[in-house]
């Protein structure tokens, strides 16, 4: 008989993500250990409680959550994680700290839904987490390396677009032309989707960087995707319901829209680290699951 499904819930917050806590619990999780205020130090005895407390054959029923509000220490965690990790001994673990990785994956696969982003000219006005790792998603799995797309990087400064390429070069090994643009007015903004083929809007929430008017542009992209779910819209004409819905000329993909599919992969890669005790699912682990639920 297999063991109660536990899964321990990493967080370097004062309390534990309840968001992620509801989505483990919906998505068959018989046990959530919820461990708030966890900081690097405190990783190792922690995972080794989860690594050495069942036999071999039983690990595949312990798991690990990584969320949290601050990316960064998130993943510094998850560093610490998977040192602990040895031979057959190791537990399978998720990263969606802020719900960057599974937002990404859902925005670059709704695009996917609508146009082929393979030689593409890709805006991601936002490069926050989510933006990032969209950027990671259409620079390399998502695209296949078959041919290389050009990806305008946004910023309001011109300074932190041109650094955000050159990390992102450095992190992501791509044939993909990272082309920074400064995004900090209205004629900017509109300047950075001129021609482009699709447009992600991953900026703060509550901010609107496209303002009435960009749809009639004489070249607007063929689709929008608009991760923004505070009012008013990030890219304005884009519903927050939208799910491939036409308007104008482009195709529409709002916050909630995305959100749903979402909350789907979400699930899915929770109940996946149940079915072995190796499984390391980050951005593009998430978004392979993303596609395979896309498909089936
Ligand atoms: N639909 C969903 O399921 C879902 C899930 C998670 C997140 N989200 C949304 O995804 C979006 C991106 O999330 P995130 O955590 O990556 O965002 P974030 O870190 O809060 O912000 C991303 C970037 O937005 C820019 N920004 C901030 N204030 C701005 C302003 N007033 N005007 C223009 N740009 C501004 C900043 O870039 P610069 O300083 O470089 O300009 C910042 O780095 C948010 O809207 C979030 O709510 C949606």
């Amino acid at each position: 008989m297999s063991k109660p499904k536990i899964l321990i819930q990493f967080d370097p917050d004062a309390h534990a993500s309840v968001f992620d806590s509801v989505v483990a619990v919906d998505s068959g999780v018989d046990q959530l250990l919820l461990q708030p205020n966890v900081s690097e130090r405190d990783v190792q005895g922690l995972v080794h409680g989860a690594m050495f407390t069942r036999g071999p054959e039983d690990l595949r029923s312990t798991a690990l959550f990584f969320g949290g509000s601050n990316v960064e220490r998130t993943e510094a965690l998850v560093r610490e994680a998977k040192k602990c990790f040895f031979g057959p001994m190791r537990v399978s673990l998720m990263s969606d700290p802020n719900g960057c990785n599974t937002t990404a994956a859902a925005a670059v696969l709704c695009a996917q839904q609508s146009i082929d982003l393979a030689d593409k000219t890709i805006t991601v006005l936002g490069v926050g987490p989510v933006g990032q790792r969209i950027v990671h998603l259409v620079t390399g799995p998502a695209t296949e390396g078959l041919v290389r797309p050009r990806i305008r990087i946004c910023s309001r400064t011109k300074e932190k677009a041109v650094k955000l390429c050159d990390e992102l070069r450095e992190s992501i090994p791509s044939e993909a032309e990272l082309i920074p643009f400064q995004t900090g007015s209205a004629e900017e903004t509109i300047a950075a989707i001129d021609g482009a083929d699709v447009v992600f809007g991953a900026a703060a929430a509550g901010v609107e960087l496209l303002v009435d008017g960009w749809m009639e542009g004489e070249r607007p992209p063929a689709v929008a995707v608009d991760l923004n779910a505070v009012p008013p819209a990030g890219l304005h004409g884009v519903e927050v319901m939208d799910r491939g819905e036409k308007r104008k000329s482009t195709v529409c993909y709002g916050a909630i829209g995305v959100g749903g599919f979402k909350m789907k992969i979400h699930r899915r890669c929770i109940q996946m680290l149940f079915e072995s005790n190796d499984q390391i699912l980050e951005v593009e682990q998430v978004y392979a699951v993303g596609r395979k639920l896309m498909t089936d």
